[in-house]
């Protein structure tokens, strides 16, 4: 098997393996036995992600340390002199609409906790809103308005001991301010301490001293992946030029360097709506987690974005399944 390949089935069942996840149910679910369970886990070790198998209260459940081991195969830098920083990046939860993931939501959530992260950063589009003149939209959702989806967010977003949610507005969102000046962010920010509100539409964010650029454009969405992301970077004030820029909206996923720049089209937390397909737009569903060494000024010497998609088996649309079976994803 080449290494690539051999890696993304490590990094899959990596994810799929939880803490405190039961061990015999694992190995009958995929028909493993005791021999290959421990090949696997010696695998894990050799591409760093470790897994240990513990005995718990007669039950023998797996064990992923929170702290994060490291890679294998690194570059042949002086890393012990570099500032390490490690966060997730999610965007586009579209709370109250009918194809929101909120299940995947939680998933990369725990995913983040058990590698120790500590900062998440949302790209905007929290909500879903309204759009009074989108008249068929409300049978797109099944949250209306303000009130029910903003409660629904204080209500049912991630909260892990650990982590914070730092988050800026987006277009779906600011049409609870356009529709009676309700304000998305001073709800949620009174009533989650954990989840702190950025900015509308864009924000500067400076995190171990690397200046990093969060930006939830308006406006159509592109076919061309990469264009309007070169855009965005191009009318970047050069007072305040960024050495990462996320930029949500575009339900899409993309990470290129461009002037410097280390740029990231961030994918969403909602299936695709029957917006998009009318407007033959492509939905892309994940997330990414950034790996940064910088130096001491905050120039970035190595970056590894982290892709997390999730396929169309992942998602859960039918029968109301993400609505209803889903609860809130409470770590404390
Ligand atoms: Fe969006
Ligand atoms: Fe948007």
């Amino acid at each position: 098997m080449e290494d690539k390949i051999k890696l993304q089935y490590i990094d899959k069942l990596y994810r799929y393996i939880k803490n405190g996840m039961n061990v015999e149910e694992f190995m009958g679910k995929f028909h493993i036995s005791y021999n290959e369970l421990t090949g696997i886990l010696e695998l894990f070790r050799i591409y760093g992600r470790n897994v240990d198998i513990i005995k718990q209260n007669e039950a023998i459940i797996f064990d992923k340390p929170i702290t994060r081991t490291t890679p294998t195969k690194k570059p042949s830098l002086d890393f012990k002199n570099l500032i390490h920083t490690e966060i997730g990046v999610v965007s586009d939860t579209h709370f109250g609409n009918i194809h929101q993931q909120l299940h995947l939501l939680n998933d990369f959530y725990q995913e983040c906790y058990n590698r120790g992260i500590t900062i998440i950063l949302h790209c905007g589009d929290v909500t879903d809103g309204f759009y009074t003149e989108r008249k068929e939209q409300p049978r797109q959702q099944f949250l209306h308005g303000f009130d029910e989806q903003v409660g629904y967010t204080v209500d049912m977003y991630p909260e892990v001991k650990g982590i914070k949610t730092k988050y800026i507005l987006g277009s779906h969102d600011e049409t609870h301010y356009k529709n009676g000046q309700a304000t998305v962010e001073k709800w949620v920010s009174r009533c989650r301490k954990d989840m702190e509100f950025l900015g509308q539409d864009s924000a500067s964010i400076n995190i171990n001293g690397i200046k990093i650029f969060m930006d939830h454009p308006g406006g159509g969405s592109a076919q061309s992946v990469s264009y309007k992301l070169q855009k965005r970077i191009e009318i970047l004030e050069s007072n305040y030029k960024p050495k990462i820029l996320l930029v949500g909206h575009y339900h899409k996923s993309y990470a290129f360097v461009y002037r410097n720049v280390h740029g990231i089209e961030v994918p969403a937390f909602c299936d695709k709506t029957q917006f998009q397909q009318k407007q033959g737009l492509t939905n892309v569903v994940g997330a990414y987690i950034l790996n940064i060494y910088s130096d001491k000024l905050g120039n970035i010497v190595y970056f590894e974005p982290e892709e997390f998609l999730y396929t169309e088996k992942d998602m859960w649309d039918e029968a109301f399944k993400d609505r209803n079976k889903v609860k809130k994803l409470l770590i404390k």
